[in-house]
């Protein structure tokens, strides 16, 4: 089957994330997966903002392990609190990056990421795991990409 979904044209501002959230609404729809659907939203992602990485972390006993992602080989297990994604997970909230060297625990996947975004997802009440972003460049993540992004993370929360 040949995929219609295209996110060519979309650009990083409120009206591209607009539509990009509505193509990931019905990409979802009808899917109960959850690792399926964290594929899906991997490949979209990484397409639509031509990242370095783009992935999940599973929220699995007292640590973060490796989920579905797209980009070069990544750490497997994370510690609860540690590295950006940790303390995402630890104070269920978004951490932006502008600079990762700045961030003294930040743990380097790779030597190419210099900002990051990690948001928390949830399926139900809990704490599910984060969706974390990693761009070669600097300051890569404004406010749009941070409220654009939280709204794709409420989309697929929805088909979790
Ligand atoms: N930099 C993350 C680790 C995960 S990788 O970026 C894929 C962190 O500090 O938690």
């Amino acid at each position: 089957m040949e995929s219609e979904f295209n996110t060519f044209g979309l650009k990083r501002d409120i009206a591209g994330y607009k539509t990009l959230g509505e193509q990931i609404d019905s990409l979802l729809t009808g899917e109960t997966d959850m690792i399926a659907n964290l594929a899906n939203v991997s490949a979209v992602i990484h397409a639509f903002g031509q990242f370095h990485w783009v992935g999940f972390y599973l929220v699995k006993e007292n640590e973060l392990v490796l989920g579905p992602f797209q980009g070069p080989v990544a750490c497997t297990r994370i510690a609860y609190g540690k590295g950006a994604c940790g303390k995402s997970w630890k104070e269920d909230r978004t951490i932006l990056l502008e600079n990762v060297h700045e961030f003294a625990d930040h743990i380097a996947c790779s030597p190419y990421s210099n900002s990051e975004i990690v948001i928390p997802f949830h399926k139900g009440n809990e704490i599910a795991g984060v969706f974390d972003i990693d761009s070669v460049h600097l300051n890569d993540f404004s406010e749009t990409d941070r409220t654009g992004l939280e709204s794709i993370v409420q989309i697929l929360e929805k088909h979790l």
